[in-house]
């Protein structure tokens, strides 16, 4: 396993308690998706992991970012596993979580699997291997109440595989109208693809709620008309420059600015996700 990282010592914010009722149920996979890059997946997927760990939900993040993962570089560790080692069968699945922040259940943490960092070796990943990997995933769910896979940017057949593969699909969006014909085109996609639950949207960096919303409605009114789903509001997250802060600093932003705006609108995401 890792070294300790610089996020381990940090001292846990007082995020609102939610204590999580026995489940029942398999603990849900949450597919976090974009069609455009660079729109705060990954963020997104981290703050989650934290928030739901801090609510002592045990977690699981999966870097199902093949080609260029750096879910890793986000929290400053360095995995002594990942799913290259995975895929190429050296080890099971379970063996290459990494804990983050003391793992689940002690002081917040979550468990990480990283993706396959720097090289890009694994850029080339079929839909076979997207597959065994959410398989794997589904393997170990058992284990966990919420388990989160960071899907990579694009529309291929692997990352329509990732989210096909989920429970939940969240497609994250901005303001920008490329992001938000890539998050159409792959809500498209995926319905096509026989997804059976309508998928939830984040719009991410946001000038403002009201602006927000109306990214969140036009694409919801898009999907209506075209596709016959409504996907469901997840949240609006406003554009902070703290964000990019602490992905600087290598924090989670819960742990580097636990007053944000951004941390405080994840929350709200965290509980749209947790009510279904
Ligand atoms: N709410 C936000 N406010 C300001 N900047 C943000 C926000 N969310 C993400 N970012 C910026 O967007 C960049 C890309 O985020 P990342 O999570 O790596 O995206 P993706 O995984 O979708 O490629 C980050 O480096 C960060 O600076
Ligand atoms: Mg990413």
């Amino acid at each position: 396993m890792s070294k300790p990282s610089p996020t381990g010592q940090a001292k846990a914010p007082a995020l609102a308690a939610d204590a999580p009722r026995p489940r029942i149920l398999p603990a849900p996979i949450t597919a976090i998706a974009s069609g455009k890059g660079g729109v705060g997946k990954t963020w997104l997927s981290i703050t989650l992991s934290c928030i739901w760990g801090r609510q002592g939900r045990k977690t699981l993040l999966v870097d199902c970012d093949l080609g260029l993962a750096n879910a890793d570089v986000q929290l400053n560790v360095r995995p002594q596993a990942d799913l290259n080692s995975v895929l190429k069968g050296w080890i099971d699945l379970d063996a290459a979580a990494t804990p983050i922040m003391g793992g689940p259940g002690r002081e917040g943490g979550f468990d990480l699997i990283a993706g396959h960092s720097g090289s890009g070796a694994l850029a080339a990943a079929r839909a076979e291997d997207a597959a065994r990997i959410v398989e794997g995933v589904r393997r170990m769910s058992p284990h966990y109440d919420r388990l989160i896979m960071d899907v990579s940017a694009g529309v291929d057949p692997t990352v329509q595989r990732f989210c096909r593969g989920a429970d939940k699909l969240v497609v994250v969006t901005t303001e920008e109208p490329p992001a938000m014909m890539d998050a159409y085109a792959l809500i498209k996609l995926t319905k096509l693809g026989g997804t059976h639950e309508p998928p939830w949207i984040v719009v991410n960096m946001a000038e403002n709620r009201v602006r927000g919303r109306k990214v969140y409605d036009q694409l919801a009114a898009a999907c209506e008309q075209h596709l016959g789903l409504r996907p469901k509001l997840a949240g609006i997250i406003q554009r902070d420059p703290r964000v990019s802060d602490s992905i600087r600093a290598q924090l989670p932003i819960a742990v580097r600015h636990p007053q944000s705006q951004a941390l405080e609108d994840a929350l709200r995401v965290a509980e749209a996700l947790n009510g279904e």
